[in-house]
């Protein structure tokens, strides 16, 4: 099969087009036809070993990904697609049905087929979507819910989201709202439209007002793009207020150490949990008409070499998804 392979860490150009062996599921797997998949930030910062992050960062990122060179030569993580075969202990899955999912850290989906155990984040296509759209359902989605669940949104809880048009923040302000919070988002000017159609009660654009500033509190902050930080959010915090990060190493100690005292906290979940329920919960919100994947450009699989320097200027809005020609 046709798969975009690596090995070795670098820039994007040590990605290449590569003929390799076709997966062959184990007795839990499923094999997956993969139509469409995605070039997000996972599989940015896996490629590159996390060397923009520092040093410390970058040996733990080898640690999980292979020390001197990539365990995993394939790439992407979202997919969506074609059920080709089963193991013989599948039972939710036959072959024929219409896929998608998020294999996370064991990644492959850059290729034409991938195998996952049925027990990992795949689930039935949502009514009425095509893969393209299906692809990028999870990584926003499931990164942004695993920070909300914790938050305890609800109708009369006032949460800023900032970074609102990355891959995260367009979801997790649909997330937000869908929770019942009084949601603000931050962008950028060309994006305020886009994040108003998501459902934000109301907008603030960073290019002309720093919310740090304008003396409005919030019970949650949200830093869906790791733009700001615990410090520079503390005044904008109602007392008890939380601060959700995305990104930053010192914010992995701080969570460990503000939820000690009472007072604002720095909250994340160590290690992250996206379970399996957590891609059928986004399912039944994408049929229920309350949540979308924004898609900011498509490219052939052939071209992942750009689809990733676009995604590299982190200015994307919303996710880049990769077509599979079957
Ligand atoms: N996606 C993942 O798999 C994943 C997993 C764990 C953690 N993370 C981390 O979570 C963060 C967000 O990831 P993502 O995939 O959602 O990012 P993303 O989609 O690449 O974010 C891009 C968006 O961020 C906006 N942005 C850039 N600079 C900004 C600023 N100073 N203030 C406000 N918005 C700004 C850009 O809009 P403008 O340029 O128009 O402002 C663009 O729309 C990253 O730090 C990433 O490392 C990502």
């Amino acid at each position: 099969m046709k798969a975009v392979v690596y090995d070795k860490y670098g820039p994007p150009e040590v990605l290449r087009i590569e003929e390799v062996a076709q997966p062959v599921p184990n007795e839990d797997e499923v094999l997956v036809k993969v139509h469409a998949t995605t070039v997000n930030r996972s599989d940015v910062h896996t490629r590159e070993a996390n060397r923009g992050s520092g040093l410390a960062v970058s040996l733990l990122s080898r640690l999980v990904s292979g020390v001197r060179r990539p365990r995993r030569r394939i790439l992407g993580s979202e997919f969506a697609g074609e059920v080709e075969a089963v193991g013989a202990a599948v039972n939710e899955f036959a072959v024929g049905d219409h896929v998608f999912g998020n294999s996370g850290l064991r990644f492959g989906a850059h290729a034409e087929f991938m195998s996952i155990r049925e027990s990992a984040r795949i689930s039935r296509l949502p009514a009425g979507m095509t893969f393209e759209e299906a692809a990028p359902i999870t990584d926003g989605g499931l990164n942004a819910l695993m920070c909300l669940k914790v938050a305890d949104l609800r109708k009369g809880r006032r949460i800023l989201v900032y970074g609102a048009s990355g891959a995260i923040g367009t979801a997790g302000v649909q997330l937000a709202r869908h929770f019942g919070a009084d949601v603000t988002a931050g962008c950028n000017t060309k994006n305020l439209e886009l994040v108003r159609s998501l459902g934000a009660d109301r907008v603030i654009d960073y290019t002309t007002e720093d919310f740090t500033k304008n003396g409005q509190t919030y019970d949650v902050i949200f830093d869906a793009v790791g733009k700001v930080s615990f410090r520079r959010c503390l005044d904008s915090l109602e007392p008890g207020g939380l601060y959700l990060p995305t990104d930053g190493f010192e914010n992995l100690f701080l969570a460990l150490w503000t939820p000690r005292f009472r007072g604002k906290k720095v909250v994340f979940q160590i290690p992250p949990r996206q379970p399996k329920q957590d891609v059928q919960f986004l399912k039944r919100l994408i049929e229920a008409g309350e949540y979308r994947p924004v898609i900011d450009r498509r490219y052939p699989l052939e071209d992942v070499i750009e689809a990733t320097k676009y995604v590299e200027t982190q200015q994307k809005t919303g996710n880049v998804v990769l077509t599979i020609k079957q």
